[in-house]
């Protein structure tokens, strides 16, 4: 077997190699229908602008697990800026899996993190996986038991549609058991408009996003070219059943909140179902409360529009605006989503093992 850096990505192979490994394993938490088109986004949008990483397994010349490093920055309180690497799109096809090819995938990903000045490797996993038990065989520890969990049913309507989900997991039965109503009207808002957003957007949002730095102890830092390539990139996902929506609202030029994800075609046991996944959001911070909840409600009724058939939404950003979401009728489970952690190099190490005593984070999320 051959463990080797791959510099140019074939898509329709790592399409191939994501499926196999992540549908059957994935079901009970949800997987998306990994396409080749799909995953030239994730990877032009995300993994390209920091020249991450990608690993593949080979035996002889066939690809049979594939792997991603995501750099981003994280801003931490008390420590300033710190490079970071999420494993992340990373599976083995069940004929070679427990074999030691994830582990053997994963240090080769950990060897680039430290030429590319990367301190510190990082997963959001899901409790329901065998991702943070391949991570800990690995060194990783778990630094944050609750890191990730917002979402919510689209409307009364869809209840019985997410029963069908239930018993696949217990983000799933919760979900369930939350208030699913929608206002009767989509609420309004007093001034200015909400509207599609376009590059022209990115540095107001980087700054929105840029001013939880004195609420958050650990805030992804995002750099305009970085929010950019989100932008651009979704164009790729144009004739493909994957929906992104951008939207911002936009106060006599001056931008008081955004919203950025994508419908996504998610894998259950139960068949293949949309749902809307928000991937990044802010909100100015002299917005009050009401006006808040008031731009989430009007994107929940935005993302029933664009995809009628889908049963839920959910937040892929670690803890943020999180009481506002609750409020909007999101459930907050954050219970089945521990943080694996991994320092590379000394420096980190000791911060990881002494000094971590972090409450408010802001970690994007990457599959
Ligand atoms: C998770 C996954 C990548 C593991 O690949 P793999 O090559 O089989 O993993 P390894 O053989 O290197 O396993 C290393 C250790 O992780 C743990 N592990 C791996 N798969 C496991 C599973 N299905 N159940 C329980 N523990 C598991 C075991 O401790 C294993 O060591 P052991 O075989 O000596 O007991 C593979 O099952 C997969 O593709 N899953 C779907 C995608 C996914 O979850 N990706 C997240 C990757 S971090």
């Amino acid at each position: 077997m051959q463990i080797k850096l791959i510099d140019s990505v074939d898509y329709e192979k790592a399409a191939k190699i994501l499926y196999e490994s992540y549908i059957p394993q994935w079901q009970v938490a949800g997987s998306p229908e990994w396409s080749p088109k799909y995953i030239e986004y994730l990877d032009k949008a995300y993994i390209k602008p920091r020249d991450g990483p990608c690993v593949g397994a080979f035996d002889g010349d066939n690809l049979v697990g594939i792997g991603f490093g995501y750099i981003n920055d994280w801003n931490v309180a008390e420590v300033g800026k710190v490079p970071t690497m999420a494993i992340c799109y990373l599976g083995v096809i069940p004929q070679y899996q427990r074999k030691g090819i994830a582990i053997s995938m994963i240090k080769k990903l950990e060897e680039t993190a430290s030429s590319k000045k990367v301190s510190v490797l990082y997963r959001i996993c899901n409790d329901e996986l065998s991702d943070g038990k391949v991570l800990t065989k690995c060194g990783f520890t778990e630094k944050i038991d609750n890191a990730y969990q917002m979402a919510r049913i689209l409307g009364s309507d869809m209840v019985n549609k997410a029963a069908t989900f239930k018993e696949y997991g217990t983000i799933m039965k919760q979900l369930v058991k939350t208030v699913a109503g929608l206002p009767k009207e989509k609420p309004t808002i007093e001034v200015g408009a909400i509207r599609d957003g376009t590059v022209a957007d990115a540095s107001a949002c980087v700054e929105v996003l840029a001013s939880y730095k004195d609420s958050t102890q650990i805030l992804r830092d995002w750099t305009e070219s970085e929010f950019e390539s989100q932008i651009t990139n979704a164009n790729l996902l144009a004739g493909t059943p994957f929906a992104p929506f951008f939207r911002v609202w936009d106060v006599n030029g001056t931008i008081k909140a955004f919203v950025i994800g994508r419908v996504e075609f998610i894998h259950w046991k139960a068949g293949l179902c949309p749902s809307g996944v928000i991937t990044d959001t802010g909100f100015a911070s002299d917005l009050d409360k009401k006006d808040k909840i008031n731009f989430v409600l009007s994107f929940i009724f935005e993302i029933k529009e664009k995809a009628p058939e889908a049963f839920g939404t959910n937040v892929a950003v670690a803890h943020h605006e999180e009481k506002t979401y609750d409020k909007a009728g999101f459930n907050n489970d954050r219970s089945r989503r521990p943080l694996y952690v991994k320092a590379v190099g000394n420096e980190f190490k000791a911060w990881l093992e002494s000094q971590w005593k972090y409450k408010m984070y802001y970690i994007s999320y990457q599959r």
